[in-house]
C-alpha cells in the first residue's frame, strides 16, 4: 500500500470507530466550521452530517452548541489552553430541550498553532428526568432539596434557562431565590457571561439610576468620570434585580423602556446604549399587592414576571431540614481542624420543630454558630442560640416517613427510638435486635457503646 492509501484508509477506520461510540463528537475551525459530526452527534441533536458539515456553529443551532461557555466562541483561544467541562441546556432540531454533559478540548498542532476545537457530548436529559421523576435529585446545582416543591423548582430552572425571557423569582427571605436566579445563569446560554446583582433595596434612591444605567462626565455634581452602569456591565450575561419593588417608579419607567427598547441613556447622556442583558428579578413582597397599591408600575409587573417562580419558606417544605443540615455540617467541616461535626438527635428534633423566619439562611448561620459553639464535640441543643429552643412548635405531624429516612441518615445509621424498638421487640436479644435493625452485630454494640441511656434500657428487658 502506498502512504497515501494507507492515510485514506486508517482516516476511514478512525471515523468508522468514532461513529461507532456512544458519545457525540463535534470538531470545528477557528472560524467555527464544523469540520467533524459522527452517528451520536446526529442522533442527539437531530442534525444530519450533511446539513452541519461545513456550516458556523453558531448558525446551525442557533446560538452557541455549547451553551456559550467555550471561551473560545469569543474568539480568544489564547487562553483556551486545557479541556473544560460543563453541564450545557441546549435544543435539538425538533425545539426539545436537552441537557447535555460537553467536554471541550481545543486543537493544536505540534507547532502550537491553533487549528480548532473539539467538543465531546453526552445526553443525561433521561437521565436528569428520571431522577427529578424519582424525586431523587437532592441536589441540583448546589441548591439542596427532594421536597416536591424543591424538585418542581428544578423542572423549571431547566426550563426557563433555554429562554431569554425575564424570570421573576418570589419568596421569603433567606429561601434561596439568589441561589435559584444564579443556577438559571449559570446553566443558561448567558452563563459564560457575568451575574451582576443588584440590591435595589439598598442603594440611596438618589443614586439608583447611575448605578444601574451610569452617567456621563458631568452628570451630576461628583460625577467626574463617566461611569458604567450595572446594565451595561452585565452585557451578556445577566442583571440580577433583587428587591425589585424597592425601586422608585420613576426607575421603574426607565427598566420597562429598557424591556421593550433593549436600550437606555446614561443619566445625562443622550446616546442610546444597547445590551444583551437577561434580567431576573426577586422580591420578598407579594408584587401583585404592589402593583394594587400603587407601588409598582402594572406593565413592568406583567414584563418583569414572564417566567414565575416562587421559593416556598423552609417551614413549609421541613423534610429538607435535615439534608440541609449535613450538606451545612459537612461544609463547615471542610474548613475545621475537627473534620464534619457530629450533631445529636435532639438537636436535630429542635430544628426540625422551629419555624425558621429566616428560612435557609438562618439554618445555615446557625449549623455554623453551633459548630463553633461546639469546639469540634457533638453539637447539643445548649450550643444553638438561645432564641431558637425557646420558640419551637413541636408538632410531630410534620414528620414522615422520608423525613424520618433523613434523619436516620444524618444522626448515622441507627437512631435511639429505632434500636430501642428493636429491643424490646427482641426482648433484650442482641443478635435479634440487630437483624430487625438491619445491621450487624458490630455496629448495634458500637451504638450501644456510644449511648449509654439505651444500654441501661436493654440490659433492663
Ligand atoms: N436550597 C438550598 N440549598 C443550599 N443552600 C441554600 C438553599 N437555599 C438557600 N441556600 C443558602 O442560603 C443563603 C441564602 O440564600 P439566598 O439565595 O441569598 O436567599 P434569598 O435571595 O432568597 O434571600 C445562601 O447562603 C444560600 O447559598
Ligand atoms: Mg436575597
Amino acid at each position: 500500500m502506498t502512504d497515501l492509501a494507507r492515510t485514506i484508509v486508517e482516516a476511514q477506520n478512525l471515523n468508522l470507530i468514532l461513529d461507532t461510540l456512544h458519545i457525540g463528537i463535534i470538531a470545528h475551525t477557528p472560524e467555527r466550521k464544523i469540520t467533524f459530526f459522527n452517528n451520536e452527534a446526529e442522533k442527539i441533536t437531530g442534525y444530519s452530517k450533511k446539513e452541519v458539515i461545513g456550516r458556523d456553529c453558531h448558525d446551525i443551532f442557533q446560538g452557541p452548541f455549547c451553551g456559550g461557555k467555550c471561551s473560545f466562541c469569543d474568539g480568544a483561544p489564547s487562553f483556551f489552553s486545557s479541556k473544560l467541562e460543563y453541564p450545557v441546556t441546549t435544543a435539538t432540531k425538533d425545539g426539545s430541550t436537552i441537557q447535555l454533559e460537553m467536554t471541550v478540548s481545543p486543537i493544536i498542532t505540534a507547532d502550537n498553532v491553533f487549528k480548532g476545537v473539539v467538543a465531546s457530548f453526552r445526553d443525561m436529559t433521561e437521565l436528569f428526568h428520571l431522577s427529578l421523576k424519582a424525586e431523587k435529585m437532592s441536589n441540583f446545582a448546589g441548591i439542596i432539596g427532594k421536597h416536591k416543591v424543591m424538585q418542581d423548582i428544578f423542572k423549571q430552572i431547566q426550563e426557563v434557562a433555554l429562554y431569554n425571557y425575564p424570570v421573576h423569582v418570589s419568596g421569603e427571605t433567606g429561601t434561596g431565590k439568589e441561589r435559584v436566579a444564579n443556577v438559571i445563569h449559570d446553566i443558561s446560554s448567558y452563563g459564560n457571561g457575568a451575574f451582576v446583582p443588584v440590591n435595589c433595596g439598598a442603594i440611596p434612591e438618589g443614586i439608583v439610576e447611575s448605578e444601574l444605567f451610569g452617567h456621563v462626565k458631568g452628570a451630576f455634581s461628583g460625577a467626574v468620570k463617566e461611569r458604567k452602569g450595572r446594565f451595561e456591565l452585565a452585557h451578556k450575561g445577566t442583571l440580577f434585580l433583587d428587591e425589585v419593588a424597592e425601586l422608585p417608579l420613576k426607575i421603574q419607567v426607565k427598566i420597562l423602556r429598557f424591556l421593550q427598547e433593549g436600550s437606555f441613556e446614561r443619566v445625562g447622556g443622550e446616546k442610546k446604549i444597547s445590551v444583551d442583558v437577561r434580567i431576573i428579578s426577586a422580591t420578598n413582597k407579594n408584587l401583585k399587592e404592589e402593583v394594587k397599591a400603587g407601588r409598582f408600575r402594572e406593565d413592568l409587573y406583567y414584563r418583569l414576571n414572564v417566567i414565575p417562580i416562587h421559593v416556598p419558606p423552609l417551614r413549609e417544605r421541613r423534610s429538607d431540614i435535615p439534608l440541609l443540615i449535613s450538606e451545612f455540617l459537612r461544609e463547615a467541616g471542610q474548613d475545621s481542624p475537627h473534620g464534619v461535626p457530629q450533631i445529636a438527635d435532639k438537636t436535630i428534633d429542635i430544628l426540625l420543630a422551629y419555624h425558621w423566619p429566616g428560612n435557609v439562611r438562618e439554618l445555615k448561620n446557625i449549623i455554623q454558630f453551633s459548630v463553633v459553639r461546639s469546639r469540634g464535640k457533638k453539637i447539643l441543643p445548649s450550643h444553638l442560640p438561645g432564641e431558637i429552643t425557646e420558640k419551637i412548635d413541636l408538632n410531630p405531624g410534620i414528620l414522615n416517613q422520608s423525613t424520618m429516612d433523613d434523619m436516620v441518615r444524618v444522626r448515622g445509621k441507627l437512631n435511639s427510638e429505632a434500636v430501642k424498638a428493636a429491643m424490646r421487640k427482641a426482648g433484650g436479644n442482641k443478635s435479634k435486635a440487630a437483624k430487625i435493625l438491619g445491621v450487624g452485630r458490630a455496629t448495634l454494640y458500637r451504638f450501644l457503646a456510644n449511648n449509654e441511656e439505651i444500654r441501661i434500657f436493654a440490659d433492663q428487658l
